[in-house]
């Protein structure tokens, strides 16, 4: 592979797979992937091991939905040139490092999560989940830290997690490297740190309302618009979102769901602001007006995904080769970092060299 050593600064962030990206993943994390892939060397991992935590027993499930997500990345515009899409269980320095790192994290701490806390508590797995469930957060940890990550850009939910790493990688570096434990968070590199202690960059939208009109957009709430919907199912989707509003003369709220989905979506702010005005005063404007305008212009958003998608249907081979060169340039970096956190740890007994064929 040809990689020329990128100087600029390293993100890193992923998703488990739980099958196709919807319009909620585009707008709060695709679309700031898209801008960050122009400035930044971007990582993006399939998480196919944390998928293991909840669906041990549909192996073969998961592994089709790690295929359609990249098929989703490309269709919504992340450039595999560009940006390194990668397998989470194809990186070994990864499983490697959630080894040692939890060794790190008293058993407590982790259990303490905030966000573990809440998925034990909303997937009602009560004192029933698996070793490796709790393990994920500390796995997380190692994602990022193999890569030597400055920063992270995820939703609200995951700065829990991003707080663990930053724990983790100070841990490391007192312990293993003879960073003071005075030290500022930004100096550890500086002072002979392995890692650096990334940040969580949380993103504005985070949150796009599902086409129910109450709930977080996803496919288990039935309420998602998915990129491979055709026109008419997007139209259809849209024209049930629901706001209680009674008729186009009643006064409405330009902060509903509905309008989340304007200011979102419709392009033309001149046309927004009329909308939300006229909305607002009940200037005879239905919701039934306006829902049509929204999903011409989710669609105008859509085709373009649409397309780029067709190219890559029923080819898993195509796809299989990007993955295979993601693959290869996230070895070459973890591999470094395992090496350099293998010495400061005194586990570096032999060199290696790891290959695909
Ligand atoms: N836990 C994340 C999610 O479910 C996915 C993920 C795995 C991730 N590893 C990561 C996100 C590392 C950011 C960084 O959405």
């Amino acid at each position: 592979m040809s990689t020329v050593c990128s100087q600029k600064p390293r993100v890193l962030t992923g998703d488990t797979p739980t099958g196709q990206l919807h319009l909620g993943h585009y707008v709060g994390s695709v679309k700031r992937r898209l801008e960050l892939q122009e400035t930044h060397d971007c990582f993006f991992i399939i998480a196919n091991m944390h998928a293991f935590t909840t669906r041990a027993q549909e192996p073969a499930d998961i592994r089709r939905d790690c295929l359609e997500i990249v098929r989703d990345y490309l269709a919504m515009g992340i450039d595999p040139d560009r940006s390194t899409i990668f397998l989470q269980t194809e990186v070994p320095a990864i499983s490697e490092l959630t080894y040692l790192f939890a060794m790190l994290l008293p058993f407590n701490r982790v259990m303490r999560n905030p966000t573990l806390k809440d998925e034990i508590r909303d997937r009602g797995l009560g004192d029933r989940y698996s070793f490796g469930f709790p393990l994920y957060a500390v796995g997380q940890t190692a994602d990022i830290l193999a890569f030597r990550a400055h920063s992270v850009p995820v939703g609200q939910d995951q700065v829990p997690h991003i707080e663990l790493t930053r724990e983790v990688a100070r841990r490391f570096n007192q312990l293993y490297c003879g960073v003071s434990d005075q030290a500022a968070d930004a100096d550890h590199v500086k002072l002979g740190g392995v890692f650096p202690l990334p940040v969580a960059d949380v993103g504005p939208v985070g949150r796009l309302v599902g086409t129910d009109g109450k709930l977080k957009m996803s496919k288990s709430l039935n309420n998602a618009i998915f990129i491979t919907d055709s026109p008419q199912v997007v139209k259809r989707k849209i024209a049930k979102i629901y706001t209680g509003r009674q008729s186009p003369t009643e006064p409405g709220d330009p902060n509903n769901a509905l309008f989340q989905y304007v200011d979102t979506f419709i392009q033309d702010k001149d046309r927004v602001a009329e909308l939300r005005d006229r909305y607002a005063r009940g200037d005879n404007i239905g919701d039934g007006h306006i829902k049509p305008e929204v999903a011409e212009a989710v669609n105008a958003l859509l085709a373009p995904m649409r397309r780029r998608r067709g190219l890559y249907e029923g080819d898993d081979d195509a796809i299989l080769d990007i993955l295979k060169a993601g693959c290869e340039r996230a070895n070459e970096v973890a591999e470094e970092t395992l090496g350099m956190a293998k010495d400061a740890a005194c586990l570096k007994f032999f060199d290696r060299e790891l290959r695909y064929r």
